[in-house]
């Protein structure tokens, strides 16, 4: 008899008896290992592995160039803490991910592990550049598990429950969503209200957001609604911060979600597919704000590691690929649906839109 065949039953046990329930694992299954867009489980079986560890995995499962350039920092070093030595990894990745986020703008990047810190580091910097302490994000918006990514995320559950009390100062406020006829004006509206009777806008450090909402239902914010968060943010010196730690990369056809409403935020939080399965996030944003916090006042021991910073820079040569692949699917699909038409498609048309988006390459271009 083969041992093996018993595994996971047996895996998944230990699994019960010694990782807490909150921490869910969507599958039954308990993988050995992977490659591109295929994984093997325990016991042998293969499989096609349609959520890439969560929009991480852009260029599949250990691309070679990857792994390669992971190998050959490892002989180098692999840990030197960025607040104590500088190497060049980190800043190379700075330099590339300014060249590709910042437009005309002087630009700076600051890197950390997880897209929760991300977001963290992201607030800290808007308060700490405005002085000011209120900030905005949007029903049905995901900004991570820690209590400040959970305060700002505007889904109650599981996310929320029991976790109390939240951070204080932060307001949600509806995020367009033409399948509920909630129009880019009607969110407009209700972000007035808001800053007409629960916080004044110079009170305001930041307004938050996902260009398209994951976790909230793959829906896209439409460019008008976009743009007109930049005419408020600059009308009332506000932080624009776009969250794009799950659409950054190429996954919504342009490189960021919010290349399609031609507009350009202060500050841009990445993390994900940044570095190809490594754990790595980042805020990029414009350097007057980003120089905000005073010398110490942002790191973090492993933030911006080595391997994970050649990791990112290997995969950033492979995203041109990726990035032009997607273009075309992105084309095809219709920009943001007619608030009538919205609930006239078939579900499988709307999910169409973010198909890309959803998945990733399977090939090892
Ligand atoms: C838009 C967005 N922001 C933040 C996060 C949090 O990232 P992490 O799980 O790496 O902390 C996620 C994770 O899914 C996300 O999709």
């Amino acid at each position: 008899m083969n041992s093996r065949v018993d595994e996971t039953p047996h895996l998944l046990r230990q699994r019960d008896q010694f990782v807490p329930r909150g921490l869910i694992t969507a599958h039954p299954l308990v993988i050995d290992r992977a490659q591109g867009a295929e994984l093997w489980d325990v016991e042998g079986k293969r499989y096609l592995d349609f959520v890439g560890g969560i929009g991480v995995l852009n260029i599949g499962h250990n691309h070679p160039k990857v792994v390669a350039a992971v190998q050959a920092q490892l002989q180098k070093v692999s840990h030197a803490c960025f607040q104590v030595v500088a190497y060049q990894p980190y800043l190379d990745l700075a330099q590339r991910l300014c060249e590709l986020i910042g437009g005309e703008h002087a630009c700076k990047a600051a890197f950390f592990t997880s897209g929760a810190e991300a977001v963290e580091n992201a607030v800290k910097i808007a308060r700490a550049h405005t002085n000011r302490s209120a900030v905005i994000a949007f029903r049905g918006g995901f900004h991570g598990r820690t209590l400040l990514g959970t305060t700002l995320t505007g889904m109650s559950q599981p996310y929320k429950q029991n976790f109390g009390p939240f951070a204080p100062e932060v307001f949600h406020t509806p995020y367009p969503n033409a399948y509920r006829g909630v129009t880019s004006d009607l969110a407009l509206q209700a972000l007035d209200e808001l800053l007409a009777t629960q916080v004044a806008p110079d009170r305001v450090a930041a307004i938050i957001l996902e260009p398209v909402q994951g976790d909230g239902g793959f829906l896209a914010a439409p460019a008008e609604f976009l743009q007109a968060l930049r005419a408020l943010a600059d009308k009332h010196g506000i932080v624009l911060i776009l969250d794009e730690i799950q659409t950054g990369f190429g996954r919504t056809g342009a490189w960021f979600g919010f290349q399609h409403a031609g507009i350009q935020p202060d500050l841009v939080t990445v993390a994900k597919s940044l570095a190809g399965g490594l754990p790595l996030s980042g805020v990029v944003g414009k350097a007057h704000i980003m120089d905000a916090p005073l010398p110490g006042g942002l790191g973090g021991t492993y933030g911006g590691n080595a391997l994970a910073c050649a990791a990112a820079l290997a995969v950033r040569g492979l995203r041109r690929g990726t990035v032009a692949g997607a273009q075309p699917i992105a084309r095809r699909t219709p920009a943001p649906w007619p608030a009538g038409l919205a609930g006239a498609l078939p579900a499988h048309r709307r999910c169409a839109r973010h198909r890309f988006y959803a998945g990733h390459r399977t090939d090892q271009g």
